[in-house]
């Protein structure tokens, strides 16, 4: 069985991460999505928070799970049997530091990385820029599923 993993922050998952999960699910008989427990990172959801609106999104995906781990990639692919790691690439601005956290996780673990290329309608889109944009009361409508869009007004307002 072929089993990727699609690591990151996910703070929060935007249609951008759907679509690379999406096409993470066609390669893969098994696709986990795994939620990093940062403990240096100021995130604006909980890690549960976060898994939460994962597994929501995800829903439809059969073979797509979402977990979390702490420490070392590497280490989270040996316990779990993962072979590949998928990753999108948005633009060439992305490409310096994936590939160097692919070619360290390769001698690390020799666990191989597969990136797919973002699809260019959310080219530009990451979870900073839509915190930000939504924080100062911007549209971001279209660019997360529905779920997040509601989470995100939700926490928004309470903070407010
Ligand atoms: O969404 P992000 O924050 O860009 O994701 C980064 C992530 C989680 C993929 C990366 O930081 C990671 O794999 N961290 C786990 C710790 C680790 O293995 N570090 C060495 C990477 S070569």
């Amino acid at each position: 069985m072929r089993v990727a993993v699609c690591p990151g922050s996910f703070d929060p998952v935007t249609n951008g991460h759907l679509d690379v999960f999406r096409r993470a699910a066609t390669l893969a008989d098994r696709v986990i999505v795994a939620v990093l427990i940062n403990k240096t990172k100021s995130s604006l959801f909980s890690v549960d928070e976060r898994m939460d609106m994962l597994r929501e999104v995800v829903a439809d995906l059969p073979n797509v799970e979402v977990d979390s781990f702490y420490g070392l990639l590497v280490d989270y692919c040996k316990e779990h049997g993962v072979q590949a790691i998928v990753k999108g690439l948005r633009a060439v601005s992305d490409f310096d530091y994936e590939l160097q956290m692919a070619q360290m996780n390769y001698r690390l673990g020799k666990v191989e990385t597969l990136f797919v290329s973002t699809n260019p309608l959310y080219s530009y889109l990451s979870s900073s820029l839509v915190k930000e944009v939504a924080t100062h009361g911007g549209s971001v409508e279209g660019l997360v599923p529905d779920v997040v869009l509601e989470r995100l007004h939700a926490t928004l307002e309470q903070r407010r």
